[in-house]
């Protein structure tokens, strides 16, 4: 049922209203550019970005790890508390991070290394975030309830949010 996936809205100024999940990234695009726009800072870039995911789909958490050093480390986040620190190539943070590309675990047991922040949480997808230079700078890291949440949908739909952070206010 794509209604699943459309659990309360984000504002007036910010719905989503396609119960399609690929239509509902499509609509949320344009708007997060537009609340971006004239904010620079990263950070709060990325606490809103947090909230409108979570605001559009209910997952059980969305989050940023920034790399600083030789760790990723907790950064805005909609949520229960979660692990603070997760160094390179651990968890599927980690991996994706020294991968470079986008994770999708459909079954967190079944992934070797994975990092239980929450005993709820099934399944996960992890995008890397790429800052001016083409580094990855952080992660967004979704987990969900369910098993096999996310698919190319989410890949595609996530990539292009994230982008969004490094876009000229
Ligand atoms: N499960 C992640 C750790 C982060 S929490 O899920 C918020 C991992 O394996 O990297």
């Amino acid at each position: 049922m794509p209604e699943q996936y459309l659990r309360g809205v984000i504002s007036s100024a910010l719905t989503p209203r396609s119960a399609d999940r690929s239509k509902v990234y499509d609509e949320l695009v344009p708007q997060v550019r537009e609340l971006f726009r004239g904010e620079p800072d990263l950070l709060a870039r990325m606490a809103n970005l947090t909230a409108v995911i979570r605001e559009a789909f209910g997952h059980h958490w969305v989050g940023f790890y920034r790399v600083i050093g030789d760790d990723l480390v907790l950064g805005p986040f909609q949520g229960p508390p979660a692990c603070t620190r997760i160094p390179y190539g651990h968890g599927v943070c980690g991996t994706a991070w020294a991968q470079g590309v986008t994770l999708i675990v459909d079954d967190v047991e079944l992934f070797p290394g994975h990092i239980a922040c929450s005993p709820l949480s099934r399944s996960e997808i992890v995008v890397p975030v790429r800052g001016p230079d083409q580094r990855v700078s952080a992660v967004l890291d979704l987990d969900s309830e369910q098993v096999a949440a996310f698919d190319h949908r989410d890949r595609t739909g996530l990539e292009a949010l994230v982008t969004l952070l490094v876009e000229t206010a």
